[in-house]
């Protein structure tokens, strides 16, 4: 790869720092969210996370010897600004000082996402947080804050992570806060009100920053239609029309995908959407620099009868294959398995082609460089007699991920960077901490008592020497 690829891992506030409530952080709609038993494996909640609040330096030392380039995390909100606006404290800023600095002085680029799921409680309790047009103002006054607190030390910004994914949870299958279920109207009202976060953050950045690269990650999972029957090949349309493109559309070309807009609006969902809104979509579309992609499967895509699979299903958070139900939106598509594919024991497709396809349509339809903001493999690990963690199958997953980037770029893709999800260990939001990720493994489990100690992987030794060779031994 270009030597300017940056080869990078990712994190979360939420899933890693811990200190939920140290040093004058107010509480996230997680940190409530969680506190009702019944709603996490083992009703595990991000009061400790894997402690990255306390054990930061170690991390990037860490990180620093396995050569990264960039260290992608995010902010928790509430620790910035307790009541979620108005008074700063000082003290949260000051903790995203050292580990920005700490990147730095490593050699390691920071990349921030301004909002990863943890909105600050005080917000949902005031006005019902993203519902209200007035969290996209507070959305704004936060950005600014950190834009220009970080000016000059931060070059590249996500504005929102996985608009999709939380939005879906929250609002239609209540498995995320505010826990609110099928609830179609306030879904798109609130979508549209990100959209507008998305849009005044990236043109503000690019006020404020002039050389800052700003983008949205997305969690794009790809359609395939199940076979050429033309009511499956439909069906991926829609499929993409609806869980795809209404997000990647706005975000790359500033409008809203036609057809799945007028089906959303015949069906009474869709808010009124002024003109302003549209110019500044596209404003905003023209602005933004790169495509954050989270990719961590494909879908396929079939017909859905009219009384067919509903958007609720059982999702799989056990690690038990198989309990993962068929969803979809009854006369419009459904997700079957897939029989070509293998998966994860979360039931998860393993799909090294399906990033290369992300890849390509991307770059097709809308012409912008990509980030890899997120990709990775959530397996059972255990620590051998050696006491070492022998992931092989972690390697081969990231070996076929990164080979799958490579041939994309090779076909003209421009994707400036990858991160593996994660460097260390961290609590899965509903799965516990048994779903893992890191490249380091951290003694934590669902008791919450773990000592925390870190220990790198076979995945950490094999991405240091992919990273030395800049991608050309995996
Ligand atoms: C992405 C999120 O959706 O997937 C991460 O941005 C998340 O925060 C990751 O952890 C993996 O999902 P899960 O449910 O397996 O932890």
């Amino acid at each position: 790869m270009d030597k300017n690829f940056l080869w990078g891992c990712s994190s979360t506030a939420y899933q890693s720092e811990g200190a939920s409530s140290e040093d004058g952080k107010g509480p996230s709609v997680w940190d409530v969210f969680t506190s009702v038993p019944g709603r996490t494996l083992g009703n595990t909640d991000g009061r400790i996370g894997v402690d990255f609040y306390h054990r930061w330096e170690g991390d990037l030392d860490l990180m620093a010897e396995m050569g990264l380039k960039l260290y992608h995390f995010s902010i928790s909100w509430p620790r910035v600004l307790p009541e979620g606006r108005g008074r700063v404290n000082e003290a949260g800023l000051a903790f995203y000082d050292k580990v920005v600095d700490g990147c730095i002085s490593r050699g390691i680029e920071p990349m921030i996402t301004l909002y990863h799921w943890d909105l600050p409680q005080a917000l949902q309790d005031a006005y019902g947080g993203w519902e209200d047009p007035q969290c996209i103002d507070d959305f704004l006054a936060y950005a600014k804050l950190l834009f220009e607190h970080f000016k000059g030390r931060v070059k590249y910004w996500i504005t929102i992570n996985e608009a999709n994914i939380f939005t879906k949870f929250g609002w239609l299958t209540a498995m995320h806060p505010p826990a609110k279920f099928d609830q179609k109207i306030p879904f798109f009202r609130v979508n549209h009100h990100l959209f507008l976060a998305h849009a005044k953050a990236v043109l503000l950045a690019k006020e404020l920053l002039p050389d800052a690269k700003v983008g949205a990650s997305f969690a794009y999972g790809p359609g395939y239609a199940f076979d050429c029957d033309p009511r499956n090949a439909e069906a991926r349309q829609n499929f993409d029309e609806l869980e795809n493109y209404w997000w990647l559309d706005v975000y790359c070309m500033g409008d809203y995908p036609m057809v799945g807009e007028h089906y959303a609006r015949m069906n009474g969902w869709m808010p009124d959407i002024p003109d302003e809104d549209r110019a500044l979509f596209r404003e905003a579309a023209e602005a933004m620099d790169f495509i954050g992609v989270n990719y961590y499967h494909s879908n396929v895509c079939e017909y859905n009868p009219p009384d067919g699979a509903q958007p609720f299903g059982t999702p799989n958070v056990t690690g038990e294959q198989g309990v993962d139900a068929v969803t979809g939106l009854p006369g419009l598509y459904k997700n079957p398995p897939n029989p070509y594919l293998r998966t994860t024991d979360w039931d998860w497709t393993i799909d090294a082609t399906g990033l290369k396809f992300a890849c390509r349509e991307l770059t097709s339809r809308y012409r912008k460089p990509i980030f890899i903001t997120e990709n990775g493999l959530g397996h059972f690990d255990s620590v051998e007699s050696d006491g070492r963690i022998h992931d092989g199958y972690r390697v081969k997953f990231l070996r076929q991920h990164i080979a799958a980037v490579e041939e994309a770029v090779d076909m003209g893709c421009d994707i400036l960077g990858y991160c593996v999800w994660t460097f260390t260990d961290l609590l899965s939001w509903l799965n516990g901490y048994q779903k893992r990720y890191g490249l380091v493994y951290v003694d934590q489990d669902e008791s919450m008592q773990g000592s925390l100690a870190r220990t790198p992987k076979d995945s950490y030794y094999w991405y240091q020497s992919v990273i030395a060779s800049r991608g050309r031994v995996l």
